[in-house]
Parts: structure tokens; sequence; C-alpha cells
């Protein structure tokens, strides 16, 4: 099976596991001409490029697609953007990473995360609330794609008032890694996002230097580990991944599993009777309907890979959401199963650059879809058929719910 043939097929985007379970099979690391890269789909080849940061690469992963792509005119125009992915979290390796992120571990403390758990319930409550006496939900508008950025402006001490303005940047910003082709266009209005969200918080570390607050960015600006403080340029970098990596994810997980309990009478039904399985539930979620469908890295050197040959500078697709449907890890895969355990999915990634905000994540899915299933007693898909995005991440575009009570 040749992943180039079906790639762009609406069938792929609506269903893209059989495909994957094919890659497994026949060819499980696959050169793509159309994504100019290598595609792994098996879950231990998977965790191997993860965990190996010699061999794969962070560096240039982001910045490499705008080499291939553009000429020097081109690239001058996309300086900005370019410099802004050639530093920062998650486009660098150890050991310059593990300093950032043992700085990071004095910020994200579970302590910090916990204290939003009262803020998340009232934010559920209340969008819930007006949903169930409308009789209708659209999933992504109403529910998933407030939340998560709601949360993270709490996370940054934003006000409500500039929430609307994060929303747009973070929409805006992804836009360009949505696709393995992006345009020239495309990246430009990215980097005017991109641009316009690090002035906003630039003029808000000046502001935590003055004088401290009480949020995550006050404690980035303020985080000291051994004598050592993360940089703007590292604040900077970390904030844009936090807005970026917490919220349109955040959006498709929830998205997708309210579906996916739809499709599944059974498993909701027991979740209902016994909320105390919300743990493993929220970890099946990921596993089955993780939205984080390709990570990438770049080869550092030459090294084989299942017989192949991957070339220095070669670009390597982790597809996280094929690795967490191989039956060598998984058994019976593709049931959906809330008390599945053990359960060592790659939803959130695995090795050094594993999810720092992976706590954050969970506690809002199981407050979300906790609130939702106590709130409304019985409900239907009305979206058909489903419109899916499919780039990086997946999940549907929109999703109408049809509440019964
Ligand atoms: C369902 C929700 C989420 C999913 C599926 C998800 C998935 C991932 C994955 C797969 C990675 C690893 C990327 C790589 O190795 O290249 C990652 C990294 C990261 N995530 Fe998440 N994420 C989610 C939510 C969040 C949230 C809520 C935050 C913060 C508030 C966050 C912040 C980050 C950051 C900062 C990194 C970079 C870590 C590093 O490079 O060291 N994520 N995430």
């Amino acid at each position: 099976m040749k992943l180039d043939d079906v790639i762009k097929a609406p069938e792929f985007a609506a269903d893209p596991y059989p495909v994957y379970r094919q890659l497994r099979e026949d060819d499980p690391v696959q050169w793509s001409a159309v994504w100019n890269c290598w595609v792994v789909t098996r879950y231990d080849d998977v965790r191997t490029c993860l965990q190996d940061a010699i061999r794969f690469s962070n560096v240039d992963r982001i910045t490499g697609l705008f080499h291939r792509h553009f000429d020097a005119d081109q690239l001058a125009q996309l300086q900005p953007l370019i410099d802004h992915y050639s530093h920062g979290l998650i486009n660098i390796d150890p050991p310059g990473h593990t300093r950032i992120r043992r700085l990071l571990h004095e910020v994200f403390r579970p302590s910090t995360i916990g204290r939003l758990s009262a803020f998340v319930q009232t934010f559920v409550d209340d969008l819930l609330a007006k949903a169930v006496s409308a009789g209708k939900l659209r999933v992504v508008l109403d529910l998933a794609h407030p939340l998560p950025v709601h949360v993270i402006a709490q996370l940054f001490g934003v006000p409500l008032s500039d929430v609307p303005l994060f929303t747009a940047w973070s929409a805006g910003i992804v836009k360009f890694m949505q696709s393995p082709n992006p345009t020239l266009e495309e990246c430009l209005r990215s980097q005017q996002a991109l641009l316009d969200l690090r002035a906003y918080l630039r003029a808000g570390i000046e502001l935590r230097r003055a004088s401290e607050r009480d949020d995550v960015l006050n404690l980035m600006v303020h985080a000291r580990s051994e004598g050592d403080a993360l940089t703007e340029d590292e604040i900077l970098g970390t904030a844009v991944t936090i807005l970026l990596g917490g919220h349109e994810t955040t959006t498709r997980l929830l998205t997708t599993t309210l579906l996916e309990l739809a499709r599944h009478p059974e498993q909701q039904e027991k979740l209902r009777r016994d909320p105390e399985l919300m743990d493993t539930a929220v970890e099946e979620f990921l596993r089955f309907a993780g939205p984080f469908h390709r990570d990438q890295r770049v080869a550092s050197v030459d090294s084989g890979l299942r017989g192949k040959t991957i070339k220095q500078g070669d670009t390597i697709l982790m597809m996280l959401a094929s690795a967490n449907r191989d039956p060598a890890q998984f058994p019976e895969p593709d049931t959906f199963d809330i008390t599945r355990t053990p359960n060592r999915h790659v939803a959130f990634g695995f090795g050094p650059h594993i999810c720092l905000g992976a706590p954050l994540a969970r506690l809002e899915m199981s407050i979300a879809i906790n609130t939702f299933l106590k709130t409304v007693p019985s409900y239907k898909v009305v979206s058909d058929p489903i419109d899916w995005e499919f780039g990086f991440l997946r999940g549907p575009r929109e999703l109408e719910l049809q509440l019964e009570s």
C-alpha cells in the first residue's frame, strides 16, 4: 500500500485507521513523495524516534520546511517566523532542552495545575447550562474551542476581554503547520499572528518584571534553578507553544471524544454508571481519539530503521495515532474500551519532549466529560457527514449534538 495514493482522499481524513493498519503491516517505514518525508507507523519505531534525540533531532523540524519550500527572497520575508522557530523548547535537543524543562518544572507543579480546577468547573457549568436550555450543542463553537483558550488565558493572567485576540492568534499561527506544503501567503499570515502575540506577551513579561503577579507568566519570568533563569526568548517560545499546544489539541480531543461516546453507547453507559472510571477513560480517549496524528523530527545522521536508509537531513513523521492502534502493543486496538489497562499510549508523545501540559489536558477532559454526562442525560449526533480537518492534528471542524432531557 502506498500512502501517497490515498493521502488526499476524503476517506483518509474521515477514517485514516485502515490505512495506518496496512502501512504497519506492509511497509512500516515508508517514504512519502507527497509529504517529502519518512512515515513511521509502528508503536516501537515511533517510541524509538521520539526517545533518540541524538539520531532524530528537533532542530530545524519546523524551519526545515521553509528552507525546502521557499527561495532566498521569500525566506527573507519569513525571517521573524524562522527566528522564532529556531529557538525555544520545541526546536532544540538535550542538553539545552533539558535545561529549559528543568526551569519549567518549577513552573508547572501539580499545585499550579490543581488551582485551575475550580475555574474549569465553573466555565464548563456555564457553557453547558446555556446548551441544555437551547437543547443543542455545537461542540467546537460552544464548548471545545472556548474552554482550553480561556484556561490558558487564565494560566497567563490574560483578562477576559483579551481572550478573542488570543483565540485569533492561536488559530492564525497554527494555520501554516496544518499543511505539509504551506504557501508563502499562509506563512506570512501565520507570521503576523505570531508577531502580534509575541508583542502582547512581551508587554506582559515587562509588567511582571516590574511587579509580581499570581500567574504562570510571572512564574516563568521569576523561575530560578541552580542560579539559572529563562531568557525572554525562551519565555516567549514556551508561552507560544503552550497556547498552540494546549488549545487546538484539547479542542479536537474533546470533540472527538463526544463523537466516540455517541458511537459507543455501551461505553458511554458504563461511564455514566461509574464515573470513577474517568481516569482510565481519559487515557482511552487519548489513545483511541488522540488529536496529534503526526509528530516530526529531522535525522541528524545517516541511520537505518527497519531496513530503510534514513539520510541526514531527512524528515521523519511519527504517526502517533497509528502507534496507538498497533496490535503489538494494544490487544484489540480498534476496540474503544474505557477500562483498558495498561494503556501506554503515545498521544502526549514520549521521551524528552513529552507533553508539558498533559496534567492540565487530563484535568480539562475529566471535568468537561464528567459534567457533560451529568448534565445531559442523552444526546444524538446531528452532523452528517462529519467534516474532518486533518493536518498534523485531526478532528471534526464542527460537531452538532441534539441534547435530550
Ligand atoms: C489533548 C491535549 C494535548 C495533546 C494531545 C498534546 C500532545 C502533545 C505532544 C504529542 C507533544 C510532543 C511533541 C513532540 O514530541 O514533538 C506535546 C508537547 C507539548 N505540549 Fe502538549 N498536548 C496537549 C495539551 C497540552 C496543554 C494543555 C499544554 C499546556 C498548557 C501543552 C503544552 C505542551 C508543550 C509546552 C509541549 C512541548 C514540550 C517540549 O518540547 O519539551 N500541551 N504535546
